[in-house]
């Protein structure tokens, strides 16, 4: 059993994000986000499906954290609404929005569960859209640092776990180049290494600042890690490999963790002419801030494949991504031309939504940080989306979560056995929340939330999943215990 258990102190965790399922959109003096607009324009989510209530966090999360403590969870991890503590972006403060988080934060540590905050879990102020296309301009950053600093001095006493930013690669690559998140920008490659850029020196800039007030906090970036296996043995498919995983995550880890771009695709972007463009002192700034990086965040849900792509290859999507859950949707190889394209993995199962189930694949990204960084790693994020379904007893029983977390949790151990130092382990997500694109049908909780797509269609009332108690016994044993059948309990 000693063997089976982590390291002391191990944070077992579960996250979430402030859209996902706050609702109270436009409460108690919150400013619209883009999110907030962008859902609006039809044919954008799952059946138009919008965040203006999600789950109802906003007025039922004493009972949220309350279910949180019942279960022993160790931490925490949601973000904070830019537009509901500084509704224009920039400027004047909102009082209730800060009590609102403030709130939060008290009722986790009077349980015992260190709060761990997401800065920016992509819910921009909309003024700054209308103003000057928010990420897109050089302005962002200041005005990102000052709302980064806003936090870090009211919450900084008592939240020591920041994360700077969520899954950057995530938003600005279905922003600026996919069009299925705000603002919808479809093959922009110039503008998406822009973005990127002032997002790695809002980042940085954030990071000394908060370095400057409280020296001994946390902090990090998490980044969607997908990596990639080679097809096969053949060199040039290897070589793909190498392309697909600087292109798809050193593109970002690096910055994060050494303060500048990989070599390889920062020469392929030059050729290209979409290159970032720097100001003087970024390269600087971003070193500095790589020195003070205290750990790697990673959300790990799914690895690709990558085989050898000719200059004159397929290049991005054209067919849509599978936000409908039904399996086998998508068909189609993309990739970039020159680089690498993506076949699928007929070695791995697959969700209802197409993504692969590989629990390797997180052993995977802990030994290929550790080799190449050597940081301390916080999983931010890992979880299936299903279809859950509640009896009328009103239980709820999803073994296939249970299978999925026991899999990648055992990874884990193994990978923290070889010697990956692992500081957390964050399940998506606590409660069922809004998917951005797939709906309220796409269920990631430990809790059961009753609600489906249409706004008022359900109570909005909590029910404990089998994988709640799971969970439970899991933390409890600090991993060691793993086989218990919660269908066997009253
Ligand atoms: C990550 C995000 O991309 O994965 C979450 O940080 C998101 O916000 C999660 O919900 C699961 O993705 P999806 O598309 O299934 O909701």
């Amino acid at each position: 059993m000693a063997n089976k258990q982590f390291p002391e102190g191990f944070l077992w965790g579960s996250a979430s994000a402030a859209y996902q399922i706050e609702g109270a959109h436009d409460l108690d003096g919150k400013g619209l986000s883009n999110w907030d607009h962008f859902v609006r324009i039809p044919g954008k989510t799952f059946k138009e499906t919008t965040g203006d209530v999600a789950v109802d966090h906003y007025h039922r999360f004493a009972e949220d954290i309350r279910l949180m403590a019942e279960m022993g969870l160790k931490t925490y991890r949601f973000s904070i609404s830019w537009p509901r503590v500084i509704p224009d972006g920039t400027g004047e403060v909102n009082e209730a929005g800060l009590q609102f988080y403030d709130n939060i934060i008290n009722a986790c540590i009077k349980n015992d569960i260190v709060p761990m905050v997401t800065v920016y879990h992509w819910d921009l102020p909309q003024a700054l859209v209308d103003d000057y296309d928010g990420w897109e301009h050089r302005r962002i950053v200041d005005d990102y640092v000052a709302y980064a600093t806003v936090l870090f001095k009211r919450y900084g006493d008592r939240v020591k776990h920041w994360i700077t930013m969520n899954e950057q690669n995530v938003f600005t690559m279905l922003g600026w180049m996919a069009g299925m998140h705000p603002p919808g920008d479809v093959a922009n490659n110039k503008m998406f290494y822009q973005v990127n850029h002032h997002a790695n020196m809002a980042h940085a800039k954030a990071v000394l600042a908060l370095k400057e007030l409280f020296p001994e906090s946390k902090v990090g970036a998490s980044h969607a890690f997908g990596p990639a296996y080679a097809l096969d043995c053949k060199p040039e498919n290897h070589v793909a490999q190498m392309n697909s995983n600087d292109m798809g995550n050193y593109w970002w880890m690096d910055v994060y963790a050494y303060g500048r771009y990989p070599k390889r695709t920062m020469k392929y972007l030059t050729e290209m002419g979409v290159a970032p463009q720097f100001e003087a002192g970024d390269e600087d700034i971003m070193k500095a801030a790589a020195a003070k990086v205290d750990f790697m965040g990673v959300n790990y849900y799914q690895t690709g494949v990558a085989e050898h792509n000719p200059i004159d290859g397929v290049g991005a999507a054209k067919e849509k991504m599978n936000n409908s859950g039904k399996k086998g949707s998508t068909k189609e190889v993309s990739g970039v031309p020159g680089m690498f394209k993506r076949p699928a993995n007929p070695h791995l199962e697959t969700t209802d939504w197409d993504w692969t189930i590989d629990p390797v694949g997180l052993r995977v990204c802990c030994r290929d940080i550790t080799s190449r960084y050597d940081l301390p790693i916080v999983i931010s994020e890992n979880g299936l989306g299903a279809f859950d379904k509640q009896e009328e007893n009103g239980r709820i029983h999803d073994p296939y979560r249970i299978a999925y977390l026991k899999a990648h949790i055992e990874e884990l151990k193994i990978a923290i056995d070889e010697g990956s130092e692992v500081w957390a382990y964050c399940t998506w997500s606590f409660t069922d929340l809004l998917s951005w694109l797939n709906g309220y049908q796409k269920r990631y909780g430990f809790v059961y939330v009753d609600r489906e797509e249409e706004e008022g269609s359900g109570t909005l009332n909590r029910f404990k999943k089998d994988s709640y108690y799971w969970y439970e016994k899991v933390i409890a044993s600090n991993g060691a215990e793993m086989d218990f059948d919660p269908t066997t309990m009253k």
